[in-house]
């Protein structure tokens, strides 16, 4: 994979904050430091929450990505961020291209793809990254895939209880960008439907109504079909 460098830290994070890559015989992780805090974070696919929630065969994402007859096999995700949703769909047998944007966050996900495959990970041999803005990928008119997901990032609420470490690190490297128009080319190309992940009781995107939509207690996937071709 070619990775496109050029990025700085998120505006919402303070003026002295930090994020290093850190390599050791650990493997590769990144630190974030600012006035008040330390984190480090690694990725792993084999992390147990990860590989426990690929036996939840009936959850939500599962349901919205594919239909009854299991018949969809190929996903575009416009929104890789860790890579934990493409995961998910591929352990149900999809074959997943993965596009993120974000160069450091790119860096990390190919070196976890890579590590998960040499220790014979077979989910991960249906993972393809390549570090791309979406939009410019759906403008190059790339083969249709049967399922495009989108999972933007969720507005921060200060109020509301600190993010896990995964979401802290993603929301202090990266933000939306231009995915409302690469959600509007994706209803054109998708082959069968476009899935979006939005906060339980958000509006639809980009004032879309969507055909179906699968609940969980705080988020909910609302599925675009895509109508035949006349
Ligand atoms: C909420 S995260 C996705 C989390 C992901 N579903 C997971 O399971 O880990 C959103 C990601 O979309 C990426 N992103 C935002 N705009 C993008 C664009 N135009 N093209 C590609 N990636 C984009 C961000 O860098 C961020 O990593």
């Amino acid at each position: 994979m070619s990775i496109k460098l050029g990025c700085s830290l998120s505006p919402q994070v303070d003026a002295n904050s930090t994020v290093n890559l850190k390599l050791d015989y650990n493997g590769l992780a990144l630190i974030y430091k600012s006035k008040s805090e330390l984190m480090e974070m690694k990725h792993d696919f084999q992390d147990n929450r990860l590989q426990k929630r690929t036996l939840e065969k009936n959850q939500a994402l599962f349901k919205a990505c594919n239909n009854r007859q299991k018949s969809l096999k190929t996903l575009l995700d416009l929104t890789a961020g860790w890579g934990h949703d493409s995961y998910l769909l591929a352990s149900q047998g999809l074959q997943v291209t993965m596009l993120e944007i974000n160069p450091v966050i790119c860096l990390l996900l190919q070196n976890s793809l890579e590590n998960s495959r040499n220790n014979q990970d077979e989910t991960t041999r249906c993972l393809n990254l390549i570090n791309i803005s979406s939009l410019q990928y759906l403008q190059s008119r790339p083969e249709k895939a049967d399922c495009i997901y989108l999972d933007p990032m969720f507005p921060i609420h200060k109020s509301s209880a600190k993010a896990k470490k995964p979401l802290q690190f993603l929301q202090s490297l990266t933000r939306n960008i231009d995915l409302e128009q690469a959600f509007e080319l994706s209803l054109q190309q998708a082959g069968n439907r476009v899935v979006v992940k939005r906060p339980a009781h958000a509006e639809a995107f980009n004032n879309h109504q969507p055909d179906i939509v699968y609940q969980e207690k705080t988020i909910r996937f609302d599925v675009y079909l895509s109508k035949p071709e006349s």
